[in-house]
């Protein structure tokens, strides 16, 4: 028996209760008639092999075991059957211990389109650490959201970060004729917004997605997909699909990454040297399965900032790496097609969070990972920390 292969069944026994270990050794070889090849000639269909009932957390190398902690497990902490309120810009605001996050924009359950904007809410999670503690070990809970009474010129939120010089920052993807927009909301009531790009030098965006601030800068780099031609509410795309670099303190906005098919998560290694955008476009076109869905790295130009030398990070064998964050640890989450995935800084997938629905966008708190799954919100009190996203 190899080293490896003892570390890890070293380590099985000491999984935590509700973790599942899924030794790649033992699932290499399937055999002429496993049914997962059925099951699996789509990447929406999640691999379960010990088929542990979801939600619950599949370990694929012990060191996920170090992101986990003794005891962790994965409760729903907010729930709204029929309603997708929870799907990206999820922005945490340590100060008040709350959670802001939109709502799904353009699919069927977020009911909106290109005659309806999408809703943002938060969630605070000194309410959830208390409604836990009320309800104990393992139980689920279900902290009401408070909505947001945003000015109309926020349409269509999808990306989110910070807390930039104190404010949320957020990406929209816009409406109908109405341009898709970088713009700062107060956190605080009454919630004031100040926008602080709509164009690029007179031309609209497609629908900006993702957004992150280059570590010890003020600079905001942004993805601009066609998500919302896609979700039918905005018009044909203008533009080519790109990564933007936007520096407010002069106005100055420009490429930095190029000849993706639908740019999206976007992230930054805490030093600023490395890059990382997802790439969705297993979700669009002819044989779309033989599309990307693959997370990208890149070094950033010390000097100009470009994206340059790209290379494959991760592949996702389910559905899109859709947002993107890092642990202090240098481990990588991405939301996926049946929860979110987890590879080590050298792009080895080591676990995931498995939900058995999309996931799209997840964000660390004081009260652990939380985990933004459309109709609910899910909290994996993980040991791991998230890097610092905002401004000084
Ligand atoms: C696969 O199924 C066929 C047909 O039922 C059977 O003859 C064969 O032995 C099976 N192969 C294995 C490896 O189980
Ligand atoms: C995948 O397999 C299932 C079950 O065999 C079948 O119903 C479905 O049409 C297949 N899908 C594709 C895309 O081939
Ligand atoms: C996922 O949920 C569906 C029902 O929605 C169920 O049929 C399926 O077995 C589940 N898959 C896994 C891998 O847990
Ligand atoms: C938009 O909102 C109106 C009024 O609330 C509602 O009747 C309509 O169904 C909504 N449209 C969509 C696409 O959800
Ligand atoms: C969050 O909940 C705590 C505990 O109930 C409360 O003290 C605090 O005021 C709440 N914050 C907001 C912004 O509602
Ligand atoms: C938004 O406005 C409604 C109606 O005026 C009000 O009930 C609600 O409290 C407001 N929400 C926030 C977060 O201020
Ligand atoms: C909100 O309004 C206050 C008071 O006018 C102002 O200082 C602040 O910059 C505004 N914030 C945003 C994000 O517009």
């Amino acid at each position: 028996m190899s080293v490896v292969a003892m570390a890890a069944l070293a380590a099985a026994s000491d999984i935590p209760a509700g973790a599942a270990y899924v030794d790649p050794l033992t699932y290499d070889v399937l055999g002429p008639n496993s049914t997962w090849y059925a099951a699996r000639n789509t990447s929406t269909v999640g691999f379960n092999p010990t088929n542990n009932p979801s939600p619950f957390i599949q370990v694929f190398d012990p060191s996920f075991l170090s992101i986990l902690g003794p005891s962790a497990t994965i409760r729903s902490i907010a729930s709204n059957p029929g309603f997708a309120f929870a799907h990206e810009a999820p922005i945490y605001d340590a100060g008040n211990n709350l959670l802001f996050f939109s709502s799904n924009d353009g699919g069927p359950l977020g009911y909106n389109g290109w005659y309806n904007n999408s809703i943002v809410s938060f969630i605070n999670m000194t309410e959830v650490d208390e409604a836990i503690e009320a309800a104990g070990p393992g139980a689920d809970v279900n902290v009401q959201i408070t909505t947001l009474n945003l000015s109309d010129d926020v349409q269509m939120v999808n990306g989110g970060t910070g807390l930039y010089k104190g404010n949320l920052l957020f990406v929209t993807s816009g409406r109908a004729l109405l341009p898709p927009s970088i713009v700062l909301v107060n956190p605080n009531p009454p919630y004031n917004t100040t926008v602080l790009l709509d164009n690029f030098l007179g031309r609209q965006f497609n629908s900006l997605n993702d957004v992150k601030i280059l570590p010890g800068t003020d600079i905001i780099f942004f993805t601009d997909p066609t998500n919302g031609w896609g979700h039918d509410f905005r018009p044909a795309p203008m533009m080519p699909c790109q990564v933007y670099r936007f520096d407010p303190s002069t106005g100055q906005v420009r490429v930095v990454a190029d000849q993706l098919d639908q740019p999206n998560g976007i992230a930054f290694t805490p030093d600023g040297k490395t890059a990382f955008v997802t790439d969705t476009a297993i979700s669009t076109g002819f044989l779309g399965q033989t599309f990307p869905a693959t997370i990208y790295a890149y070094d950033v130009d010390p000097i100009t900032q470009a994206f340059t030398n790209r290379r494959v990070f991760a592949y996702s064998d389910s559905g899109i790496p859709d947002g993107i964050q890092l642990d202090t640890m240098g481990n990588v989450y991405s939301g996926c097609g049946e929860g979110t995935h987890v590879w080590n800084s050298r792009g080895t997938l080591i676990g995931k969070f498995f939900l058995n629905s999309t996931t799209a966008e997840m964000m660390f708190t004081k009260s652990g990972l939380v985990i933004l799954d459309e109709e609910s919100m899910y909290l994996v009190d993980v040991v791991a920390k998230g890097i610092e996203l905002g401004t000084a």
